[in-house]
């Protein structure tokens, strides 16, 4: 047994993230594949990696120091749990089985709990970054047993990306804790994109300008408290020109976003948890939207004519960037709110700061501003919205005047916000002093007798609505 790590899969992600272990200090790693001739391929093209190659599971596993670890870098799904078993057949208790795929973190809690019996850890970690982060530096997400982590966290942190000076890795907490983490980090990530997408309509269709001049305004963003990696690529892609036809690049590509589905995920489990997450519900919205040919054919058909954009001057790009901030703010808000409910359901310790600094760097929605949400965890955990937290509270009232106009302008322009719209709402739903769900409250009364409470008495009260309309209060409730 010669290696302490070893990666079983080894498309894209489970080469670069095998290179990756092999450049650290400390680390060698065995390689196996379903099909040995990528394993070959790999060893031959790398060779300054020294991987341990095995053409068999037997031997792989023979490979590995013990306590064994082994990363599953495999399609989510049915070819996780075939390795698992696998893998599983083989172990001995305190060995260390890792998926680091994308799965549902409700397939990672089932797997954790079929495994658990036979001694053997089984870690489920979000890895995020792409092809490039799993070769220079992810942001990774495991989760699984303490113990399991003493091994297991070393070697992570030795990949992983740095942000100031702090390696983009923590222990998440127990079996699903970890996938289901980077599930949020999807749905942030799918809200990110949506918004700064409806900046740049916002900046072209309302402020004239071309996707050059955007890749600039958003350039100079990237200078600023915006500063992010998505924000970056974004100038990059708007600035790219289409080599056949000459014409901005943005323009040529098809109007349909595509997904793999975790942001679908969030929202799913957004709405059994009862957490309001409408920023990153309409930005997984939009993409269906987008999707809807035939509804958007239907409906451009028949409408006769469109608003004219509203006219706006030079400070229209500074009042968007407030509003992409704003609503940014309420998207994350949002995501860490989750967090809070999953980890009360499922019985994490999930320390909101920490994941806060892991992704500051590695991964897609990498940014300084993960700085200060973990500033505003970190002075108080049990902040109920870090739409609370001063920092926070503060920089969405300065931008609010700013916030409200684009989307009023949007509005009057006939440039669809949905990610801009749903987090205005949402923060004004919990600024407002009372919502009209005192009205909903009293529907629900009249039609099924759902009863309701009152503001200026204990109780809970129904009324006749159908016979003399007086009062009675419902006992036992
Ligand atoms: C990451 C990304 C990664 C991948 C998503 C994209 O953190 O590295 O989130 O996991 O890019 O699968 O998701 P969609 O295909 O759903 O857009």
């Amino acid at each position: 047994a010669r290696a302490n790590i070893g990666v079983v899969g080894l498309a894209v992600m489970g080469s670069n993230l095998a290179r990756n272990l092999a450049s650290r200090e400390g680390n060698t790693v065995a390689v196996h594949n379903r099909t040995y001739a990528r394993t070959e391929q790999l060893v031959t093209e790398h060779p300054e990696a020294g991987f341990v190659p095995s053409e068999s599971i037997d031997d792989f596993v023979a490979s590995l120091a013990k306590p064994r670890t082994a990363i599953i870098m495999v399609q989510a799904g049915k070819g996780t749990d075939a390795v698992i078993d696998q893998l599983a057949e083989r172990f001995e208790p305190g060995d260390i089985i890792v998926d680091g795929g994308n799965a549902n973190f409700q397939d990672t809690i089932a797997r954790e709990q079929r495994i658990a019996p036979t001694g053997i850890h089984f870690v489920g970690a979000g890895i995020s970054g792409g092809e490039e982060g799993a070769l220079h530096g992810p942001s990774i997400m495991p989760g699984g047993s303490a113990e399991s982590y003493e091994t297991l966290g070393p070697i992570l942190a030795s990949i992983a990306a740095v942000a100031e000076g702090e390696p983009c890795v923590t222990h998440v907490g127990t079996d699903g804790a970890g996938h289901f983490v980077k599930m949020i980090h999807n749905g942030i990530e799918y809200a990110d994109m949506q918004l700064i997408a409806e900046a740049f309509d916002l900046l072209r269709t309302v402020g004239g300008l071309e996707p050059a001049a955007i890749a600039d305004v958003f350039a100079e963003w990237n200078r600023g408290p915006l500063e992010s990696y998505l924000i970056e690529i974004t100038a990059e892609v708007l600035r790219h020109v289409d080599a056949a036809t000459g014409k901005p690049f943005v323009d040529v590509v098809l109007d349909q976003a595509g997904s793999k589905g975790t942001g679908v995920w969030t929202v799913q489990n957004a709405l059994d948890l009862g957490v309001p997450v409408g920023g990153i519900a309409e930005a997984v919205f939009a993409r269906a939207v987008s999707g809807k040919q035939a509804q958007r054919e239907a409906v451009r058909r028949v409408v006769a004519s469109r608003p004219q954009p509203q006219r706006v001057d030079a400070s229209f790009a500074d009042e968007v960037a407030k509003a992409l901030y704003a609503s940014k703010v309420v998207a994350y808000a949002q995501g860490f709110d989750m967090i809070t409910a999953g980890a009360r359901k499922y019985g994490w310790d999930i320390r909101k700061d920490r994941i806060a600094k892991i992704w500051r760097g590695g991964c897609i929605i990498r940014a300084q501003f993960l700085n200060r949400i973990a500033e505003a965890y970190d002075e108080d955990p049990d902040v109920a919205t870090l739409l609370e937290a001063p920092y926070f509270a503060q920089a969405v009232a300065d931008g609010e005047r700013a916030w409200r106009r684009v989307v009023a302008t949007a509005a009057q322009s006939g440039v669809p916000v949905p990610g801009f719209g749903a987090a205005l709402s949402y923060y004004d739903s919990l600024a407002v002093e009372r919502l009209p769900a005192a009205l909903v409250q009293a529907q629900r009364d009249y039609f099924g007798a759902h009863t309701y409470q009152r503001v200026d008495r204990p109780g809970t009260f129904h009324t006749q609505w159908s016979g003399d309309r007086t009062e009675s209060e419902v006992p036992g409730h």
